[in-house]
C-alpha cells in the first residue's frame, strides 16, 4: 500500500530517536491542516484596529482527534522495540484515548488512570472501544499521574505520559511540521497549557530546527492555563481545581519547569484565561472558522484575544501568530451543546413546509 502522508515517525525520522530496528506502530498521524483564519483576522481588524496573520494548526485532525498521536507513536513504538507488553497513562482524556489507541494497533495491554467524573464522554468512550483497562481514581489528575509513575517503577509496565521521552521527541515534530506548512517561522505561538508537555516539546523543536538550519529566528511562546488551574502562573501547585476545560485540569504540571524555560529562553508569557473567555473563543473558532476543538484548545485563541484586547500588539506590525488547536470539538459533546444554547435555540416543528418556514429567520 502506497501511503501519501506516511505518518510522523517516517516523516520526520531523521530527528527522532527510532531506527530500522524500531517497529513502527502508527495510525498515520500529523500532516494536520495549517489554516488561515481570515474571520477571525477582519473580526479583530475591525473591532480593534489590528492587523494579524492567524494561522490555526487543527491537531484534532490527527486520528484519535489530538495532538497526543504524534508523542504516541513514537512511545509506543519505542516500548514495543523494548519489548514492553504493557503500557500505562494517567489522562485527563486524550493521552488515554491515544494510548488505548496504539496499544490496540501494537497489540499491548494498556492501562488507563483517570480521576473520576472529570473527563469529557468522547473520550472516556475511546478508551473503552479500544479495550484499555480503565480506572477512575477518586482524586485529580495529579494524584493519577503519581499513581501511574508508582506502578510503572515498581512493575515491568512501561509509563506513557509526556514524561517518557519518546513523548515529548513525538509531539516536537509539530514544530517542524507548522515551520514547512509556512515556508517561515511565525513571531507569536499561542497554546494551551496543562502538563506542560506539549508547550515543552513545541520549545525543544523550535530550538532544533533553528539549529540544524541555521535560522535564528524562533516564535515567542505564548502559554494559557484556565485561571481556575492556574498553577505556573499562580507559583504553587494547586489542589483545589476549577475550570470547564478538563483536559487541563492539572495543579501540578510535570513539565513545569521546562515551560518555564521555554517562556523566558522565547521572550513568551504563561498567562490565564477565564471560562468564559475559553466559552467565547470556543464559539467564535466553531462558528466563525469552521473548526470545532474542545474547550481546552480554545485557550489558545482565547489568549490571543485577550492579548488583542490589552494591546499587546503593535498595530502596524502584521506579526504572523499561529494558535494551537489540540483536540477535536466531538471529543465533549456535553460541552458544546451546553455552550451553544446561548448562541442557538433548537427549535421543535411540526413536520411541514409551513411549520419550518414560520421558523425560520433569512
Ligand atoms: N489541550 C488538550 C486538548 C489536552 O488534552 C491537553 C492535555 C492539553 C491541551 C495540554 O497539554 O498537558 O502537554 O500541557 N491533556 C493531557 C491528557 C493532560 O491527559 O490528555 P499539556
Amino acid at each position: 500500500m502506497t501511503r501519501i502522508w506516511p505518518g510522523v515517525i517516517e516523516h520526520f525520522k531523521e530527528i527522532l530517536p527510532v531506527s530500522k530496528n524500531t517497529p513502527i506502530i502508527t495510525l498515520y498521524e500529523g500532516n494536520t491542516p495549517l489554516i488561515k483564519a481570515e474571520n477571525l483576522e477582519y473580526k479583530l481588524k475591525k473591532e480593534y484596529d489590528v492587523k494579524l496573520n492567524i494561522y490555526l494548526k487543527y491537531e484534532g485532525a490527527n486520528p484519535t482527534g489530538s495532538f497526543k498521536d504524534r508523542g504516541m507513536t513514537v512511545a509506543i513504538s519505542k516500548a514495543k522495540e523494548e519489548k514492553s507488553k504493557v503500557v500505562i497513562c494517567a489522562s485527563t482524556g486524550n493521552t488515554s484515548a491515544s494510548a488505548a489507541a496504539y496499544s490496540a494497533k501494537a497489540n499491548m495491554k494498556c492501562i488507563v488512570l483517570i480521576p473520576h467524573g472529570a473527563i469529557a464522554l468522547g473520550k472516556l468512550s475511546q478508551a473503552v472501544m479500544h479495550g484499555a483497562e480503565v480506572f477512575a481514581v477518586k482524586g485529580n489528575f495529579d494524584v493519577a499521574l503519581k499513581l501511574a509513575k508508582e506502578i510503572s517503577e515498581k512493575y515491568p509496565i512501561t509509563l506513557v505520559n509526556s514524561l517518557n521521552p519518546y513523548r515529548i521527541e513525538g509531539q516536537k515534530t509539530a514544530s517542524f511540521e507548522i515551520i514547512e506548512q509556512l515556508g517561515f517561522v511565525s513571531d507569536f505561538q499561542f497554546m494551551p497549557v496543562g502538563n506542560a508537555g506539549n508547550i515543552t516539546a513545541y520549545w525543544k523543536g523550535y530550538k532544533e530546527y533553528s539549529k540544524r538550519n541555521n535560522v535564528k529566528k524562533l516564535p515567542k511562546m505564548m502559554g494559557f492555563q484556565a485561571k481556575g488551574s492556574a498553577p505556573i502562573v499562580k507559583g504553587r501547585p494547586i489542589k483545589n481545581l476549577k475550570t470547564i476545560a478538563t483536559a487541563i485540569r492539572i495543579g501540578n504540571p510535570a513539565s513545569w519547569k521546562y515551560a518555564v524555560e521555554a517562556r523566558d529562553e522565547s521572550g513568551g508569557v504563561i498567562d490565564v484565561v477565564s471560562d468564559k473567555e475559553i466559552l467565547s473563543a470556543y464559539y467564535l473558532l466553531s462558528s466563525l472558522e469552521g473548526l470545532f476543538v474542545e474547550p481546552a484548545s480554545a485557550a489558545s485563541v482565547a489568549g490571543l484575544i485577550k492579548y488583542v484586547k490589552n494591546g499587546y500588539f503593535d498595530k502596524t506590525d502584521a506579526p504572523n501568530i499561529v494558535c494551537i488547536l489540540t483536540g477535536h470539538g466531538l471529543k465533549d459533546p456535553d460541552c458544546a451543546i451546553n455552550a451553544a444554547k446561548k448562541y442557538v435555540k433548537i427549535k421543535t416543528v411540526e413536520p411541514s413546509l409551513n411549520s419550518i418556514m414560520k421558523n425560520l429567520k433569512l
